[in-house]
């Protein structure tokens, strides 16, 4: 093996994110790299960064900087940024940090094993961000799941459907590190899908920032709708669980919401980011929904489903927030009785339109807030998990528990961590199966269960 080929790579952000650190790792494993656990023995160190809030860009410049000391070392190591960050500051992140080797963005990826190269052979510092044609992509992504072997097993994987957002919510740095929307054609997406259902995946889950905007045109210049892909998605044999995110609440359709009854494959787990409960921050987001009519579709979800689960984000302390603003967005966590929130503190973003509103909401009071709406929901989702306690819910095993060794673990429909007790017939019970599981006790951030014959979805 060739020693100047150890891969460290740390990654910050969503799913999004990860699903690209999946691609680099499959990507440069084909180029014969091997992943090392510690930055210090590595001759390619990669971060793939987030911007969404200052303090995911901090873990950048609170990282990196240990890095520097490795190159005297080992003069040959190479240093890269990728990620949001890099397509935000790029240029400037190249004159201010002089130990980094490469800035790739997020639409570059693709070209990383030659970029890689070329810098090996040349030495030249470079930045490379800005667009790509998203059939670039598309091919890369092909090549990497036809050359994907799944030697470990694995049985559940992520999948980018679109790229990008035009929704350019006042908050929100996505835009302009994801670029605009883009939706990938139906038939790539669907030969990827059955591409790794032949690799032994079971669960996919659909990635994008709206989902429900997915508008991709197929090979007879039809437009397809996010429903029909996701009919057509379930039809694939082999995959026997689908999830999405995210959703927008505006762009969610009465056919997407009827499907959740009709197609067994999807998973009963809707994400739905509400932000705030109040009108007046809403609209001040530019979010293009009000609260009621968020409430319409989580009743209505809520009636038809009574098993699914909702989960959201929120914001607390966006510019001109009051405290009955603020009491809004608690009533409406506390009436949708979510099964968990991300919550998060706003958090000035340079070039969105809201760094630069008046009545910035000072710190503490965000804090304060943030501690409120967080102790509230705590309290919802114990009582959630409590709910589960005495029923049956399938399961898709994915292998030996973290808690022991005695111990299988999955995940629910719901996208709950299930631990149960190894069955004496464990040949049954293999990583990729999906199972009824008795739910026995509700913990922390888990359940407990113990195996059974029937199943039902939870
Ligand atoms: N496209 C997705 C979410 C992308 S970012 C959507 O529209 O739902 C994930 C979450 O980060 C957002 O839902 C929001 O709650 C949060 N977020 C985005 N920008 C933020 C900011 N400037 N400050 C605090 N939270 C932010
Ligand atoms: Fe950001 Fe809004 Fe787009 Fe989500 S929909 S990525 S919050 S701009
Ligand atoms: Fe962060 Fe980029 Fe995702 S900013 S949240 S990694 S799209």
């Amino acid at each position: 093996m060739d020693s100047k080929k150890n891969l460290f790579i740390e990654t910050f952000g969503c799913q999004m994110n990860a699903n690209d650190t999946e691609k680099i790792l499959l990507s440069l494993g084909n180029a014969g790299y091997v992943t090392v656990e510690t930055a210090v023995e590595a001759d390619l160190i990669l971060i793939n960064t987030c911007s969404v809030r200052d303090k995911a860009e901090h873990k950048l410049y609170s990282t990196i900087g240990r890095y520097k000391a490795f190159k005297k070392n080992n003069p040959e190591l190479v240093i890269g940024i990728c990620g949001c960050v890099a397509e935000q500051v790029a240029s400037n992140l190249l004159k201010r940090l002089q130990f980094v080797d490469l800035i790739i963005g997020t639409k570059n990826i693709h070209k990383l094993q030659s970029i890689i190269e070329d810098y090996k052979r040349t030495k030249i510092r470079r930045t490379f961000t800005g667009q790509a044609p998203i059939e670039d992509d598309e091919e890369f992504n092909s090549t990497l799941i036809e050359g994907f072997t799944n030697s470990k097993g694995v049985v559940k994987a992520t999948l980018s459907i679109m790229r990008g957002c035009d929704n350019y919510c006042t908050y929100c740095i996505v835009p302009y590190v994801r670029g605009s929307e883009e939706s990938r054609s139906p038939e790539s997406i669907l030969g990827d899908v059955e591409g790794l259902a032949k690799k032994g995946i079971k669960e996919l889950m659909l990635l994008g920032q709206n989902v429900n905007s997915y508008a991709g045109i197929n090979k007879i210049s039809e437009k397809i709708s996010f429903t029909e892909l996701l009919k057509k998605i379930c039809n694939v044999r082999g995959i026997g669980r689908v999830r999405f995110v995210t959703s927008h609440p505006k762009d969610i359709s009465d056919e997407l919401i009827m499907l959740f009854g009709s197609e067994d494959k999807l998973a009963r787990h809707l994400h739905l980011p509400l932000q705030s409960g109040s009108d007046k921050v809403l609209e001040a987001m530019g979010r293009g929904y009000k609260s009621k009519e968020y409430m319409t579709t989580i009743n209505k979800l809520r009636t038809l489903y009574p098993d699914l689960s909702l989960t959201s984000d929120i914001i607390v302390g966006f510019p001109g927030e009051t405290e009955e603003d603020f009491s809004k967005t608690l009533s409406i966590v506390k009436e949708a009785s979510f099964e968990s929130v991300f919550s998060f503190k706003y958090s000035q973003r340079p070039g969105t339109k809201a760094t630069e509103f008046a009545d910035q909401v000072p710190e503490d009071v965000k804090k304060e807030r943030l501690e409120r709406l967080q102790s509230l929901q705590k309290e919802i989702t114990a009582e959630k998990n409590h709910a589960l306690v005495g029923s049956v819910v399938e399961v898709l095993i994915e292998g030996r528990s973290k808690v022991s060794s005695e111990f299988l673990s999955g995940r629910t429909e719901c996208n709950r961590v299930i631990n149960f007790p190894k069955p004496s017939d464990a040949t049954f019970f293999e990583a990729g199966v999906f199972k009824g599981i008795l739910v026995t006790e509700a913990c922390k951030n888990s359940l407990r269960g113990k195996a059974v014959e029937r199943s039902q979805p939870c």
